[in-house]
């Protein structure tokens, strides 16, 4: 009856829902105490390179304009924050492309401009992405002099054969080499991004390639399932018949299989693609699986939160220009580059809260969600549903005491799951006030 989907770790920012507009009634404020602080997120434009298989925000570098770049990251940094005018910086994340192209210097002139704005205590969590080549490997111990303390290795596979047909431009030899400096930097923090579905795996090489990467990784795992998309070359190779991917069914045995392998080693799973022994979960992350603000910085960085500074209340969905030389021209002239702003209305609050909560093992707590819906507990929004009820017989979806959540067979169905949920949150949630739901409190269609 449910469709069999699984996950993967690339859906961060919950952009697939539908976006509605405002109409004009919802004055349901962001929640004070989720105004004060906010996780940061830094995008670094650049690769070497184009894998095959990737359509992220990314330019290969036509000269070096890492002068320039570090100028208009640190002023987008500086407009940001005090737009948001939050008080403390919880974590960073400087992701990309590829920010270990980035020198060292860039990054500690990003973080020192935080500190100086706002409070970013010793011990917030500063995770940088690399590419595990030697470039990426020989910078490592200045970074952590620049206040980066977690690496986030983008390792894919420890295949070689593997690692060319994603069109990595490093091999598996020099990733376990990576791994190591990155440990001896900063043991136990240190997580490794590996893909499954991938070309001509199968179930039995993907079992061999975890108990390999077991033996190297540290204390983080992030699993990503391979997507193909439309542009890139590997899409274009797939649809000819050049290459072969898994089939589904084969890609959803390859999920199982890693998530039991994963636990069976103490890497215990805390989120839908995300794996931590000693509880060395990923901060950063949680903070959006969490619902809390993010502020992005950087071309095509995506953001969440309140601009407090404009005097509104309302939590925005903000989008920074894509192209690096467009970006640059604007944060040049008026300090920052936001090129797309869309309010965030209760309703759509409460459905990002929902998905992105979902995700999480523990799910959400009524605690949690109570900071978004006050009025309407999780009981009330999904307590007389027929279809919610039908997913709680059936195990996959647990209501009880601590919040709703996943069951560890509905992880992996999550996707299915969503939609009627979304639903009955949309029955549910009143548009004017708390009182008035039922069918004069439901949305207009959209016109
Ligand atoms: C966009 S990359 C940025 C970090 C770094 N450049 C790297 O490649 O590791 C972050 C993660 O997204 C994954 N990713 C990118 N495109 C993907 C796709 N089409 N399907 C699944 N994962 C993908 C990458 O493999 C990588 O681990
Ligand atoms: C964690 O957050 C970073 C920064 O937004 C993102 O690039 C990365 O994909 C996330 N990891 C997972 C596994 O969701
Ligand atoms: C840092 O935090 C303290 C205590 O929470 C607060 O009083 C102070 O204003 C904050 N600093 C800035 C720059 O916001
Ligand atoms: S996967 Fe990483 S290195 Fe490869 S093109 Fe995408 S962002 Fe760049």
């Amino acid at each position: 009856m449910i469709r069999r989907t699984f996950l993967t770790g690339r859906r961060v920012f919950f952009l697939g829902l539908r976006c509605f507009s405002s109409g004009g009634e919802i004055t349901a404020d962001a929640p004070a105490d989720l105004t004060q602080q906010a996780s940061l997120y830094v995008h670094w434009p650049y690769c070497l390179r184009r894998c095959s298989y990737c359509n992220f925000n990314k330019y290969i570098p036509r000269g070096d304009n890492a002068h320039v770049m570090t100028e208009c990251l640190q002023r987008e940094t500086e407009a940001l924050l005090q737009l948001s005018q939050v008080s403390s910086i919880t974590s960073v994340f400087f992701g990309g492309g590829t920010p270990s192209l980035a020198q060292p210097s860039t990054i500690a002139v990003i973080l020192e401009t935080v500190s100086r704005r706002v409070n970013l205590s010793d011990e917030a969590e500063v995770t940088l992405e690399v590419n595990p080549t030697p470039v990426g490997m020989a910078k490592l111990e200045d970074y952590c002099r620049a206040g980066v303390n977690r690496f986030s290795i983008g390792v894919q596979t420890l295949q070689d054969d593997g690692l060319s047909l994603l069109g990595r431009d490093h091999n598996s030899h020099q990733a376990l080499r990576t791994i190591e400096e990155a440990r001896r930097l900063r043991p136990g923090r240190v997580s490794v991004d590996v893909m499954f579905g991938r070309p001509h795996q199968t179930v039995g090489s993907w079992e061999r390639e975890l108990s390999e990467l077991l033996r190297a990784c540290d204390d983080h795992v992030s699993l990503y399932q391979l997507t193909l998309e439309r542009g890139t070359r590997l899409f274009q190779q797939v649809h000819q018949g050049a290459v072969a991917v898994p089939a589904e069914d084969e890609t959803a045995d390859m999920y199982q299989c890693a998530r039991t392998t994963l636990q069976q080693h103490g890497l215990v799973q805390y989120e839908v693609s995300n794996f931590a022994r000693h509880n060395a979960v990923s901060h950063h992350n949680l903070s959006y699986w969490k619902g809390r603000q993010y502020i992005g910085v950087g071309p095509g960085a995506h953001g969440r939160f309140v601009p407090l500074a404009e005097g509104g209340g309302v939590r925005e969905a903000r989008t920074q220009t894509l192209e690096p030389d467009v970006w640059i021209r604007e944060v040049r002239r008026r300090g920052h580059g936001t090129r797309r702003r869309i309010p965030l209305h209760r309703l759509e609050l409460l459905e990002e809260a929902l998905a992105m909560g979902l995700r999480m093992t523990e799910g959400i707590t009524h605690k949690h969600w109570g900071m978004f819906s006050p009025q309407l507990g999780l009981r009330e929004v999904f307590g007389s549903s027929a279809d919610v009820q039908e997913l709680l017989h059936s195990g996959h979806l647990i209501l009880d005491d601590r919040g709703l959540r996943c069951s560890w067979a509905g992880l992996a169905l999550l996707d299915s799951m969503l939609p009627a949920l979304l639903v009955e949150l949309e029955t549910q949630i009143p548009q004017r006030s708390p009182v008035e739901h039922g069918a004069e409190g439901r949305r207009p269609p959209p016109s």
